[in-house]
């Protein structure tokens, strides 16, 4: 089978994106700042930063054949709207969405007509107003429009591209920000489900939108937030 580029993936979501693809028998190469967790030490890992091409062209070289990429990178800048800054909004922005378009070119011309498959990862930020994350709201909404373009005008070169929405996920990184008792219960209490998703709640999904079953999915962005935004707010009794 051939292999996949995980961006992102050292991170909560990525690693288990990337643990999810391993036990299917995909190889795996990842990109990322900051080291994998000790159970993926044994993998491809191209450390820097992924609106490098030279980073992303050395993930591609990692692997033999490549059909499949996952861009999973977390950037943000959380603000009241009256203190945030151009450059804030810039960086997020470059980091959460521009640096999808020179791999997802890189994935279409090595796989080289070949069918492949891309996911993005987004959030339910791109649709939603949520106070002090507008950079976030922003590059998730740009990256969300380059992947509809991708599926349009890279589909006649074989590739499939769609995008993943989580709601709240408890990834380590949220763990530690959630970890008194009030703000998981307040969380949790959002879930119709009655439990905060975990990673692999999303990777399973990113998983099969790479695979030969979702051979025939493409444009379409997949909200993996057990319903919760499709509930509105109760109405005072
Ligand atoms: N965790 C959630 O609740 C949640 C909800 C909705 C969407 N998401 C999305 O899921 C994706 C993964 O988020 P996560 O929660 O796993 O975050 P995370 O912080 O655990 O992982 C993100 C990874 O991206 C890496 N990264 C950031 N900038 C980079 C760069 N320029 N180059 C290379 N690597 C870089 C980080 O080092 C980190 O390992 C993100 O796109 C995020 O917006 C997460």
């Amino acid at each position: 089978m051939s292999g996949v580029v995980v961006l992102g993936g050292a991170g909560g979501i990525g690693s288990a994106v990337v643990r999810a693809l391993l036990a299917e028998g995909r190889p795996v190469a990842m990109v990322d700042i900051a080291p994998p967790p000790p159970d993926l030490a044994g993998v491809p890992w191209i450390r820097g930063g992924a609106t490098d091409p030279a980073v992303i062209g050395a993930a591609f070289d990692a692997l033999g054949g490549v059909t499949g990429l996952v861009h999973c990178l977390l950037s943000e800048h959380r603000a009241p709207f009256a203190e945030q800054t151009t450059d804030a909004l810039r960086t997020v922005l470059d980091i959460g969405a521009v640096s999808a378009l020179e791999p997802l070119q890189q994935l279409a011309a090595r796989a080289g007509g070949k069918r492949c498959a891309a996911v993005l990862v987004s959030s339910i930020h791109a649709g939603l107003a949520w106070g002090g994350q507008a950079p976030y709201a922003m590059a998730k909404a740009a990256l969300e429009a380059l992947g509809r373009a991708a599926a349009v005008e890279l589909g006649p070169l074989g590739v499939r591209c769609n995008v993943v929405r989580p709601g709240f996920v408890m990834v380590p990184r949220n763990a530690r920000r959630w970890r008194d008792a009030d703000t998981r219960e307040a969380l949790t209490g959002l879930q119709p489900l009655g439990e905060l998703a975990g990673p692999d709640d999303v990777a399973g999904v990113i998983a099969f939108l790479l695979g030969d079953q979702a051979g025939f999915v493409s444009g379409e962005t997949v909200t993996v937030d057990g319903a919760m935004t499709a509930a509105l707010p109760e109405p005072p009794p």
